[in-house]
């Protein structure tokens, strides 16, 4: 991400300046939480999207920064939530907030911090954005109790996979470069490009999420692996291998995800299908059809600085460890 840091280094150190101001409310604990999760690190994928998207533009005034924040409190909400509903208890290598706090504080917090951001679109004052990103927060929470349905369902298929990828996750990138081109000055068809960019960059970023969680080194990934099997999440690798495997391997399959808690050898069981059957191969190279067309997408912006950096987060995308 060398790039793409060197161009919006400076106003990413602003962002975290702001984030701080930001969370300012006289309830200790609000602050308390939401620094917690904010200081921990997070690669700040969603407002480097949308500075660069602006850059891209060309804008130059004084409201990327504010709306970047906006973007990364979203995402921090959701973070938030997703932990009370998946149980989590690591993110970014520190215990989840939902361990630290309990589940009550990270709901009531992430609901402030969404109420929050809303508050600053409105103040930020372009109704445009606000529609994208409103547009995009009901998409999330679709998404979420979409995967909640699915939940331990082994007949699910790739085109739904891929529906409640886009909505729990892709949309939020999507917005992020879509609200950079409006920010900017950029024809409908450049405010299009930069959307489905971030759709299909997001898919990517999420098949390769799910690709993580079986492979990772938890102490790089900075959550737990395996994880998304012992919630019940059929993921790609999974759905990929459900379609290759004999009757008797789905049996075994089937046993697991049922479980509540797995035990020692279970998530190693299926690994060894997932391994067997190519669906971790096949997970990144559908994650790598997604960046080939983000990246296309880009064909409608002459050649910049900021184009190439976008080019190398699209690939940092597929090649990242966290
Ligand atoms: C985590 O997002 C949630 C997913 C959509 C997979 P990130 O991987 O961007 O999380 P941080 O912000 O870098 O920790
Ligand atoms: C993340 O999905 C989606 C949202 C946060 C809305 P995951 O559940 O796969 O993300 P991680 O793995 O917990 O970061
Ligand atoms: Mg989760
Ligand atoms: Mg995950």
């Amino acid at each position: 991400m060398h790039a793409a840091l060197s161009l919006v280094g400076d106003d990413l150190k602003n962002v975290e300046l702001q984030f701080r101001k930001d969370l300012e409310s006289d309830v200790y604990l609000i602050r308390k939480v939401g620094e917690y999760v904010l200081a921990s690190g997070g690669k700040r994928i969603r407002p480097m999207l949308l500075l660069l998207s602006a850059k891209l533009c060309g804008y130059q005034g004084d409201r990327h920064v504010p709306l970047a924040s906006v973007i990364e409190f979203i995402h921090t909400a959701t973070l938030l939530h997703d932990d009370v509903v998946d149980n989590a208890t690591l993110r970014r290598g520190n215990a989840s907030a939902n361990e630290v706090w309990g589940n009550e504080a990270s709901v009531l917090v992430g609901d402030f911090l969404f109420s929050k951001s809303f508050s600053l679109m409105v103040e930020a004052g372009d109704l445009r954005i606000l529609k994208v990103i409103s547009g995009a927060t009901t998409i999330i929470a679709e998404g979420e109790v979409l995967q909640l349905l699915c939940t331990s369902d082994l007949e699910m298929t790739q085109e739904r996979y891929i529906e409640v990828v886009k909505s729990k996750t892709a949309v939020l990138l999507s917005a992020a470069c879509e609200a950079g081109a409006i920010l900017g000055t950029s024809s409908a068809e450049q405010q299009e490009a930069l959307r489905d960019f971030g759709m299909d960059l997001g898919i990517a970023f999420q098949l390769m999420d799910d690709t993580l969680d079986y492979t990772a080194s938890e102490e790089q990934f900075g959550k737990e692996i395996g994880h998304d099997l012992e919630e019940g999440k059929i993921t790609l690798p999974l759905i990929h291998t459900l379609m290759k495997c004999s009757d008797e391997e789905r049996e075994t399959i089937a046993a697991v995800v049922e479980k509540e808690i797995l035990e020692p050898g279970d998530f190693e069981s299926v690994f060894t299908l997932v391994h067997k059957y190519g669906g971790i191969e096949y997970t990144v190279s559908v994650a790598n059809e997604y960046i080939a067309r983000c990246k296309a997408h880009l064909g409608a912006f002459v050649d910049s600085q900021e184009k190439a950096a976008l080019i190398e987060l699209a690939d940092y995308v597929v090649n990242r460890k966290r």
